[in-house]
Parts: structure tokens; sequence; C-alpha cells
């Protein structure tokens, strides 16, 4: 159980030439290449239900729920798979609200994180009767404090509190619990801004909250995080606060991408569960990477080979626009040929997309390759298709999800129609 149908793959891959490298669960990655082209994301369901019951055995020692982070893959597919486990969402905008509800989550699954929601966010939310927003600044507390007076309704809330612990991730992008980011409401000020809270008649506060990060592979900063909040908890309490119900601790549980330990959940859980449970709250957890990153591969086609300043060139028929990652965070994602054929060598892997900064991988030894092989980009399920574009008006891949032996489109490949749909030919002008 929980070892990654993708995982062991990518394992098996390193070791050039070994059986199964090209697979995902019973599928053959060559053949489904054949089937839905190139570019193309694909995800296994089995790793992503694994992934999701082994945190949630972890986690049985303390009240808990599970909050999948949509925005690191928001496939309706996706989302409908982790409904049926019993997940719920933690969700940064309205579209994502959209996608949760047609993937059949109630208002009751949905937390509302994010610092910048807008007014009509925070009206729909109210509407569609989310368990709880997770509120970043004391403006934004006061602008739900109104929309809910507004509409007679009362905000079930938690304090996103800046932690102020000390992070570290593959890159300063995703850190967000350091002291001064944009990020929750600063360590020092919370009292004061629950204090106002509890006297909003459109708020009721039920909770604190921190998200500390993203690839966070080491324990002690959520056991440093979750001292803060329970100390922020008690002094709520001794203020009189009795309806608090919830202590979040966000995401940021880490996958592998190169040879990172992944986040193992038991030992996960014996950092937050403990102090959790003798909270007498309930914990929740937001993942999104962990339940999918290693689920998921991107599979790209050798265009070209190329030599140039004594650099060797493999040439995919993904790009940035495709998989951000490498190009935004100088990301590893390990690359492999589907069928590899004995040899390694170095190469610098890069898009289509006319930018330096287009590369999968630079300064890669990986499987030698020819033009036409297939290439299995690693742990592309998290912040993969999420992150892409259209940039160089090129459709965005489809997605496909594989159980056993049988795959679905579950997202179509765009096509030239959709990279237009939204637009006109000639202005038709209008006058204020
Ligand atoms: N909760 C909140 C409030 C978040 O902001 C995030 C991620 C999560 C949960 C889920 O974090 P996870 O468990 O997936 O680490 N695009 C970047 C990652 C950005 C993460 C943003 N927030 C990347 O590709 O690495």
């Amino acid at each position: 159980m929980g070892q990654g149908v993708l995982t062991a793959t990518r394992d098996q891959a390193a070791a050039a030439g070994a059986p199964g490298a090209g697979r995902c669960e019973d599928i053959e990655l060559e053949q489904l290449a054949r089937a839905v082209g190139t570019p193309a994301y694909v995800y296994s369901a089995t790793h992503i239900r694994d992934q999701y019951r082994r945190l949630a055995a972890a986690l049985a020692g303390a009240e808990h729920r599970i909050h999948y982070s949509v925005k690191a893959n928001s496939s309706l597919a996706v989302l409908a798979l982790l409904r049926d486990l019993g997940a719920g969402v933690d969700i940064v905008s309205g579209g994502e609200l959209e996608r949760a509800l047609r993937a059949g989550y109630t208002g009751l699954d949905v937390v509302f994180s994010g610092v910048g929601k807008t007014e009509q966010e925070l009206a729909d939310a109210l509407d569609a009767g989310v368990l709880l927003f997770n509120v970043e600044s004391e403006a934004e507390l006061r602008q739900l404090d109104r929309i809910a007076r507004a509409t007679e309704r009362v905000a079930p809330v938690a304090l996103r509190v800046n932690p102020e612990v000390t992070v570290d991730t593959p890159h300063p992008y995703t850190r967000t619990g350091e002291r001064g980011m944009k990020f929750g409401i600063p360590y020092d000020e919370a009292l004061d801004v629950a204090g106002r809270a509890v006297q909003m008649s459109g708020i009721a506060l039920r909770g604190v909250d921190m998200h500390i990060g993203s690839q966070v592979t080491a324990l002690d900063p959520y056991e440093e995080g979750m001292r803060r909040l329970l100390e922020l908890v008690a002094a709520l309490r001794d203020f009189g606060c009795r309806d608090l119900e919830y202590l979040d601790v966000g995401g940021g549980l880490a996958v592998t991408y190169e040879n990172e330990e992944p986040t193992n959940p038991a030992a996960f859980a014996a950092t937050v569960v403990p102090q959790a449970a003798a909270s007498g709250l309930t914990l929740i957890v937001e993942p999104g990477r962990y339940l999918v990153g290693n689920a998921g591969v991107l599979l790209t086609r050798v265009l070209y080979r190329k030599r140039s300043g004594g650099r060797e060139y493999v040439i995919t028929d993904a790009g940035m626009n495709d998989l951000l990652r490498p190009s935004h965070y100088q990301a590893y994602h390990h690359i492999s040929a589907a069928h590899p054929r004995g040899a390694t060598a170095t190469y610098d892997v890069v898009g289509p997309v006319c930018e330096s900064g287009d590369f999968l991988a630079l300064n890669r030894t990986m499987d030698a390759v020819s033009e036409g092989d297939l290439l299995v980009v690693h742990s592309a399920g998290a912040y993969g298709f999420v992150m892409a574009s259209n940039y160089n008006s090129r459709p965005r891949p489809p997605e496909v999800l594989v159980e056993g032996d049988r795959y679905s489109i579950v997202r179509e490949r765009e096509t030239f129609a959709d990279l237009v749909r939204h637009e006109r030919v000639a202005p038709d002008w209008r006058r204020l």
C-alpha cells in the first residue's frame, strides 16, 4: 500500500532499461501517448487514493478533517475522486469554489483561504455556506462582517495567523509562514484582531489557522507553528472565547522530486495529533501536493536533438507553458525515457517556447534519447497543469486519469478554436 505507483516507476526508471519504467499502473505509457498525443498529463487514481488513505489513517488519533488544497490540481475528476474518499477542500478563489461544487462538494466541505478574497467571492462563499473562512487580515475581517450582516448571516471564521517560524523549502516563493510575508495576520497582532472579531455580529470566531509553506520536508516548523497557534488558543480562551472548534495547520507536506524523503504521514501525525487532541479542537489539514504530486507525470516527445556551444540539447514538445515549475522555481523534475536505450547522457531538456528560460531540466544526466522518444517527466501531478498557460498560443495539454488497465481523458486537449474563443477580430467599440 502507499507505495506510489509512479514513484516506484521513477526509481525503476533511474536504473536504465528496467522493466516497467514506462508504465502508469497497468497502462503502457508509450501506448497511451499514441492514443492521446503529447504533451499530456497522466494521473494515477490508485496513487491518489493510497496517499489519502495513508494520511487519514495516520491522523486517526485526533478528530480531524482533510481538506484537499484544490490549487495543486483542480481537475474535476481528481476532486470527485477525493470527495468519494471523504475529503473536504481548501479553496482560494471563486473559481475553485465553482469547481468544488461541480465536483459534488457542499458548502460544509469547504474552507476558504487566500489573502485577497473579493467582495463577490466572500458573498458567494457565504451563499454556499462554507465551513470556514480563513481570514488573513483585519481589513478582510471587516469586509466579511459587513457582507454577512447585510444579509443577516454570521460568517464562521478562523484567523490565519503568521506563526513566524523558520521554514526551509526548495524555493523562497513557496515559504509563507515567515515574519513579514504577505500571508496571515502578524503573530503579535493576532490576539487584538481576535478581540475585535468577537465583537463583530457578522463574525463567529471558530478557529485559528496557519500555512507555513509548501514542500516542507522538516517537521519542526509544524511543531513550532502548532505551539504558537495553541498559545493563541489558550489566550483566546482566557479571554472568554469558548466557541473555538478548529485548529487548521495548513498544507505543505512534501513529496519526492529528486531524492527527498517525502513527508512520512505517521511522523507528521506524531507532530500534530497529540497537541490537537489535547486542545479539544478538530484538526484541519490542507494537503495539496502530498495527495497528487507523485501521482502524475507529464508525457512529452523528443522533437529534435541539437548541439550548440558545447551543450547537448533535447528539444521536447512540452515547454514552460505546460510545466512552469522548472523555469519558475528552478524545480527539479526527474525525467526518464519511457523505453530507455541503456546509455546515459547529459542534456539541457528544453521546450519549444521562445524564451531562454524555457526548460524542463538543465545539465541533466539522464537516459540517452533520440528524436521521437517518449519522455516521462515525473512528480508532475501537483502545480503542473494548473499552472499551465497558453503562452506562444499553445493549447494546453489533456489530463488523463488512469486506474488499473483503463484510462479516461478527463480534460480534452485544447484546440486552436479554444484559444480564440473569447476574442473578437474587429473591436465592437463602445462609449461609456
Ligand atoms: N493551504 C494554503 C493556504 C496554501 O496556500 C497552500 C499552497 C496549501 C494549503 C497546499 O500546499 P501543499 O500541501 O500543496 O504544499 N506553485 C508552487 C506551490 C505553491 C503553494 C501555494 N500554497 C509549486 O509549484 O511548488
